[in-house]
């Protein structure tokens, strides 16, 4: 089968395709034919190497050889021990621990999966399993009239978080490149803020919360941000912010009665349903700005990391 390999941590041009065995399932994994392969910020830091938590079990060399994790397509095979899927189901999920999404085929253990919804394609329910998670859990603590920032809002997740955000209420500030302003007001972001040129941490304006998907700013500029009462959730960012907010910025928050933490996000089929029944019923829109074939996962990825695009970038690989 055709797979997206590389060896080395570095830029796109480390990806390469290549022939390589169809790998076989093993108990309780499924053997998924991927049609849709939606691209996360997460395969850009693997394919990098940066931040160093991307290094997780291979810290010299990547640990997988194949990158993508948001799959969607037919089970082709089940190992032993399988109960909830047979050959020729439609199935989506994330599969972080394994990934090799950029491929024809891909194993998944049966637990990252569920059956995808008829009324989505497989374009569109690539795009849920990671970002929706993150944008749900994300905006869990936003309520009517509260005042939510999501920094980095244009991308996968955000453009999911403004949507659940402005569905509990909040009055939303969305925060990303100039490119992007309009796409978060499109999606019913009240404020823009573009961070090249506005510092959402000075001026005086003060949030309820902030949702931060890609932070690298001091614990203090984030504090000073936050309402009485406020929290301040990291998502993804440098390991320095995060390790920053993990320790100074418990006690920090705690001290003027603000709380700042890294949210973990939990994974998994009962995290990401919730966010496709809202597609589903079209109460949450889902944006692929861009598709691209398996030969053109460099180009892809390279779309994501460089932050041109506008909600998800999906791979088709059938
Ligand atoms: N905590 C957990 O448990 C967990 C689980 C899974 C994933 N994650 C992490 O979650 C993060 C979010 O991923 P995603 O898929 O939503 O990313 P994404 O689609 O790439 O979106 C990130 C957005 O942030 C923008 N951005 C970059 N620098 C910025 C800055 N300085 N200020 C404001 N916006 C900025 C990007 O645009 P530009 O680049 O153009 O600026 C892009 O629009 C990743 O780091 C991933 O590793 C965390």
């Amino acid at each position: 089968m055709k797979a997206v390999v590389y060896d080395r941590y570095g830029p796109p041009e480390a990806l390469r395709v290549e022939d390589v065995p169809r790998p076989s399932p093993g108990p309780a994994e499924v053997l998924v034919e991927v049609v849709s392969v939606s691209v996360n910020l997460s395969d850009w830091e693997c394919l990098r190497g940066s931040p160093l938590y991307a290094r997780i079990g291979g810290l010299r060399r990547p640990a997988r050889p194949t990158l993508g994790s948001d799959i969607a397509g037919r089970v082709a095979a089940v190992g032993p021990g399988v109960t909830r899927f047979g050959v020729g189901d439609e199935v989506y999920g994330d599969n972080l621990d394994r990934k090799g999404g950029f491929a024809e085929y891909a194993v998944a253990p049966e637990s990252a999966l569920a059956p995808k919804p008829a009324d989505l394609t497989f374009d569109a329910a690539s795009t849920i399993p990671q970002a929706g998670p993150i944008a749900l859990q994300g905006t869990a603590l936003a309520r009517p009239g509260s005042r939510v920032l999501i920094n980095g809002a244009g991308g996968g997740s955000g453009a999911f978080a403004i949507q659940l955000a402005k569905r509990a209420g909040a009055h939303v500030t969305g925060v990303d490149n100039a490119g992007k302003l309009d796409f978060m007001r499109a999606r019913g972001a009240d404020e823009v803020i573009d961070y090249a040129t506005d510092d959402f941490t000075r001026g005086g304006r003060r949030y309820d919360l902030v949702l931060d998907l890609v932070a690298y700013r001091s614990v203090f500029a984030y504090r000073r941000a936050l309402a009485p009462g406020g929290r301040y959730l990291c998502v993804g960012g440098t390991v320095r912010t995060l390790l920053r907010v993990l320790s100074i910025g418990t006690i920090a928050g705690r001290l003027t009665g603000r709380r700042i933490g890294v949210l973990v996000v939990k994974l998994g089929p009962e995290h990401f349903g919730p966010v496709a029944d809202l597609c589903v019923a079209g109460d949450v829109e889902i944006d692929i700005d861009r598709t691209f074939g398996l030969e053109d996962v460099p180009e892809a990825l390279r779309t994501v990391g460089e932050g041109r695009a506008l909600g998800k970038v999906v791979i088709e690989v059938a």
